[in-house]
């Protein structure tokens, strides 16, 4: 059977040792003869992947590691690019969220002007990992969830258009692992589902059993009374922060709003900014939480696995979760037909929006890449939003390719989550000033 190599970019993540053995647990399914790391921050990747090389030397000896900076060593003889990288790293990510909060505006990774400021930083840098792909591994395939996927995707389609890119989000998994507990399923892979919308702005219209039986009836029973939060925690292991459960529990007041569709939980943003607003700390947000918590876990226990020279006993957990980015893989290479949520070109999938938006959807997944399953025609409701945000997203790229203030003051006003102009002006300002390193020179 052939063995795969590949390359993970945005070695030094968070995210990286839990998806390493992850791929570790799944070699049975999709067998790996070379896993690269590769970063533009030597510091950070080296104390994840020190951790790593023993890791794997423990437990798949014959799977050949490389941790380096270097594209032309990295990209080399890759079947799969799996891209993860955060521009600017967390003390931007902390200016995202605090800034906006400065002016009484909600401040979110994804959302809102965090969400574009974030764009602004991860369009570059998303381009740069596919050239290098295509410069020294051409028939390689990207798969991204680099954040924010909303606005990567759309930069991607734009400026480029032929490579193999999928940009793809975990949201839709750990709500529906969510639902599928709700109601007394053991996975989520037990339910069939149809959805649409925008990433971190979609919403589940249909949800059956393999058998067929409609599950809806009791899983919006559930919502109303609990939103997406469970009686019993389940094993998702990327969402369990206290922040995380309010979360959960806002999708009923989200759900209230269309009791016909299941929202994404980051539908909350845009429809409820001020109670986001009121219960944020403006001087500790989800940036200092993630740095005290999941940062400083797994880079003080990779640090001490290295120190120690073996991984045993350690407390880094296989991100089971993240087995969707094996699905995705293996559906590539063994043309497995799989149905996933992608974020793709919508080219009528959902019948009544912009051809050109890029939209969260089923596909089925083969060699080829992703067909979209027609979704039908959205209710006016969604449709109404989605023509809103999608306008935001676009803009935000137009004004990255042309270097336009005013097309960034635009999107931002744009955006649901901001009053008016006029703050939306402020906030950009201060954005510019402590963007300078990352965003193209806005005139
Ligand atoms: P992190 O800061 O811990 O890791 C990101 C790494 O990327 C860092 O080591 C950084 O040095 C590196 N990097 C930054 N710019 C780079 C560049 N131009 N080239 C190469 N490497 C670069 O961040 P994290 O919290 O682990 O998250 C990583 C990414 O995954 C973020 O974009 C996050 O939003 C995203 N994410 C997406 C989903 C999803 O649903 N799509 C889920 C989880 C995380
Ligand atoms: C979800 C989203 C991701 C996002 C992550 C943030 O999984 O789908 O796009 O990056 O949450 O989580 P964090 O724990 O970093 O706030
Ligand atoms: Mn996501």
């Amino acid at each position: 059977m052939k063995k795969f190599s590949i390359v993970i970019a945005g070695g030094g993540s968070t995210f990286t040792p839990g998806i390493v053995l992850m791929l570790l647990a799944n070699l049975e399914k999709f067998p790996i003869r070379q896993i690269n790391f590769y970063d533009n921050n030597f510091d950070r990747q080296k104390q994840i992947a020190d951790a790593c090389e023993i890791i794997i030397k423990e437990q798949a000896p014959d799977i050949t590691f490389l941790a380096t900076t270097d594209p032309a060593e990295a990209f080399a003889d890759v079947d799969f690019v799996m891209a993860h990288i955060r521009v600017g790293l967390y003390a931007m990510r902390e200016k995202d969220e605090k800034i906006p909060l400065k002016y009484g505006v909600i401040g979110q990774e994804t959302c809102g002007p965090g969400g574009i400021a974030y764009g602004m930083r991860s369009i570059g840098g998303v381009l740069e990992l596919i050239d290098y792909m295509e410069k020294y591994s051409p028939d390689a395939w990207m798969l991204n969830y680099s954040n924010p996927a909303a606005i990567v995707a759309e930069a991607t389609r734009k400026l480029r258009p032929t490579t193999k890119i999928i940009n793809i989000c975990d949201m839709p998994v750990g709500i529906e692992e969510r639902m599928a507990a709700s109601v007394g399923l053991s996975s989520r892979k037990e339910m069939v589902v149809r959805y649409y919308g925008l990433n971190h702005f979609g919403w589940w219209t249909d949800i059956r059993d393999k058998a067929g039986n409609d599950l809806m009836p009791k899983i919006k029973a559930h919502v109303k009374e609990f939103g997406y939060s469970l009686k019993e925690e389940i094993e998702e292991s990327q969402h369990t922060d206290a922040s995380w459960m309010h979360t959960f529990a806002k999708a009923k007041e989200v759900f209230a709003v269309d009791p016909d569709t299941l929202p994404n939980t980051y539908l909350k943003y845009y429809f409820y900014p001020q109670d986001e607003v009121a219960q944020s700390n403006p001087e500790y947000t989800r940036a200092n939480e993630v740095m005290a918590g999941r940062e400083k876990h797994v880079f003080g226990e990779c640090n001490r696995i290295t120190k120690a020279k073996t991984a045993k006993g350690t407390t880094l957990e296989v991100d089971e979760h993240a087995s969707y980015i094996v699905d995705l893989a293996r559906a590539i290479a063994y043309n497995t037909h799989e149905r996933m949520l992608l974020i793709v070109e919508n080219q009528g999938a959902v019948v009544n929006f912009d051809e050109t938006a890029m939209v969260e959807v089923p596909c089925i997944v083969g060699s080829n890449g992703p067909e979209p399953i027609v979704q039908g025609k959205i209710p006016r409701f969604q449709k109404g939003l989605m023509e809103q945000q999608v306008a935001v997203e676009k803009l935000v790229v137009e004004a990255w390719i042309e270097g336009s203030y005013q097309k960034l003051w635009q999107a931002l006003t744009l955006s649901r989550i901001v009053p008016n102009p006029r703050v939306a002006q402020d906030i950009l300002d201060d954005l510019i000033d402590v963007n300078k390193e990352f965003w193209p020179k806005l005139t």
